[in-house]
């Protein structure tokens, strides 16, 4: 099976912040950057697996600042690691300012995606190989995420998820 890196699903996306994007408080809508970001996420996976791919999960989203309406959205989409037939995507969001040019972090998250065969039925995936810093801890990092998401949709028993308990007894 082909390996790839994660440079290779590497996904930037811009939007501007219009009117109909915000809420009552003039600041762009949660569920308008979740949509946003789940495309992101999803052209990193399809550079990835070269195949149609489907949102699994996605952990959870804390906002540390919204971002305001006229503003530029900037969200950065990368393959982290491949398993199986999934992939865990890390996406990166900002705000910018262009009047006042400056750009503020919005949030972070973990997307799953699953690769799908013509039957719609989970498909294997390349591999996937980190290369900077950045990225080896990440690929590291992604496989207690795994663990922490499965058992959290009761897909794997707590007492299986042995790197998972190997890193909390380390702590
Ligand atoms: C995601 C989906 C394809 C998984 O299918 P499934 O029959 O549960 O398949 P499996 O249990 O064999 O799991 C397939 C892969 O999905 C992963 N997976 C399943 N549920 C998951 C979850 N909640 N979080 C993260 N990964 C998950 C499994 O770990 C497995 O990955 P691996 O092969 O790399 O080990 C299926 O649940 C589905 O179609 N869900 C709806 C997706 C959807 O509609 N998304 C759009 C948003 S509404």
């Amino acid at each position: 099976m082909e390996v790839k890196k994660p440079s290779e699903s590497f996904t930037a996306m811009n939007e501007l912040v219009l009117p109909n994007d915000t809420n009552t408080f003039g600041n762009l809508m949660g569920g308008r950057l979740m949509y946003w970001m789940d495309i992101a996420a999803g052209i990193a996976a399809g550079k990835h697996c070269n195949a149609p791919s489907m949102t699994a999960s996605v952990d959870n989203l804390s906002f540390k600042n919204p971002i305001k309406l006229g503003n530029v959205v900037h969200i950065e989409a990368k393959v982290c690691r491949a398993f199986n037939t999934s992939m865990e995507i890390h996406l990166k969001v900002w705000g910018e300012d262009l009047l006042h040019q400056y750009k503020y972090e919005s949030n972070e998250a973990f997307f799953t995606f699953v690769a799908l065969d013509p039957n719609g039925k989970p498909r294997q995936v390349p591999s996937l190989t980190p290369e900077t810093d950045e990225e080896k801890l990440l690929y590291d990092g992604a496989l207690r995420r795994r663990q922490i998401r499965l058992i959290l949709a009761g897909k794997m028993k707590p007492n299986d998820a042995i790197e998972l308990k190997a890193f909390l007894n380390a702590k």
